[in-house]
């Protein structure tokens, strides 16, 4: 999907044109996948655009440096801002994908050099669509089980988003195109389930909800917390556990959640058919519940909704 460029990124506190936000060919992350970030929407809403979840985003952007040992340079508020600050600049009001990312530069050469490269941070944001496909949301997308598993306990973080966990993603997803899947699975280090390349997955069986709990090799989604939340505001059961392999294909319903993919049905796996073949009534009643807290048909009683001031003045860096 090709990137529809906007005219400003936040880059190192200031708002520059999006083609002056460049790296060194030899900053650190480049080489070693030193590299933190985030995927955020902002919404189209009845009451103008408002970022979804924005402080968990920058919180988890904070917690996956953390784990890196990366001293991001600036606050989670003023990361917050640049979020804000990126949609209303780009005059972004029709909905948009915010990408906030930090990252070790250029400095020295090596894995862990004696002198810390400067951490540099950038947040740029453009309109983007379906992640998955329009026609996905009811009809639901087929999918594999990668031959790639997901990262061991103990050898890369899962709960981190960094960019060089991405190298295991990109196998699982490279793999499922190639064959001809919309998406792959990762199946946990003892062969149970984890999670899509970039989605945290959900099997619906006998009106109960399951998804792998955070010691099975996933992300901490936070669309995946929120169909939690939703769906036992709805008075569904919800388990986080172990899912062997088999209970995808004998599920009732199954679906990905995720930031860039939302609430998608998956009508087969491995080509066996998940149960009726396309979006189960629980994931439709879920994906209700997700989509109207964007156009006011659920009541954001978390305060999720972070609306944008579009008219703030945007603080643009001073030209050469
Ligand atoms: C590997 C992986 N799992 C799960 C998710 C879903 O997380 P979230 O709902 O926070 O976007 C993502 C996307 O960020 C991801 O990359």
């Amino acid at each position: 999907m090709p990137i529809p460029a906007t005219p400003f990124i936040w880059f190192n506190g200031k708002l520059v044109p999006w083609e002056s936000a460049t790296v060194h060919v030899l900053a650190h992350a480049l080489h070693y996948g030193s590299s933190v970030f985030e995927g955020v929407r902002c919404y189209a809403t009845p009451k103008g655009p408002a970022i979804f979840r924005l402080r968990e985003h920058t919180r988890r952007l904070f917690d996956s440096a953390k784990v890196y040992r990366i001293t991001v340079p600036f606050s989670q508020d003023q990361v917050n801002a640049a979020c804000r600050e990126v949609i209303s600049a780009n005059n972004l009001s029709n909905g948009a994908y915010i990408r906030p990312v930090a990252f070790r530069g250029y400095g020295e050469i090596g894995v862990a050099p004696k002198i810390e490269p400067p951490i540099e941070v950038a947040v740029a944001a453009w309109e983007w669509g379906k992640y998955l496909g329009k026609e996905s949301e009811a009809e639901g997308v087929d999918v594999c089980i990668s031959s790639w598993q997901r990262v061991a306990p103990n050898t890369l973080p899962a709960m981190a988003k960094a960019g060089g966990n991405y190298l295991s993603s990109q196998l699982i997803s490279l793999e499922a195109k190639r064959l001809g899947f919309a998406e792959g699975i990762g199946l946990a280090v003892d062969g149970t389930v984890s999670e899509g390349a970039g989605e945290n997955l959900f099997v619906v069986k006998d009106g109960v909800l399951l998804t792998p709990s955070l010691a099975h090799s996933v992300l901490g989604g936070i669309t995946r917390d929120t169909v939690m939340r939703l769906a036992r505001k709805q008075g569904l059961e919800v388990r986080e556990c172990s899912i062997p392999r088999e209970l995808l294909y004998l599920a009732d319903e199954l679906f990905f959640t995720g930031t860039a993919a939302e609430v998608t049905p998956i009508r087969s796996v491995d080509r066996i058919q998940v149960g009726a073949g396309r979006r189960g009534p629980v994931t439709e009643q879920l994906q209700s519940a997700f989509f109207g807290l964007f156009d006011g048909r659920t009541t954001d009683e978390w305060g999720w909704l972070d609306y944008v001031d579009m008219q703030a003045k945007p603080r643009i860096a001073a030209a050469g």
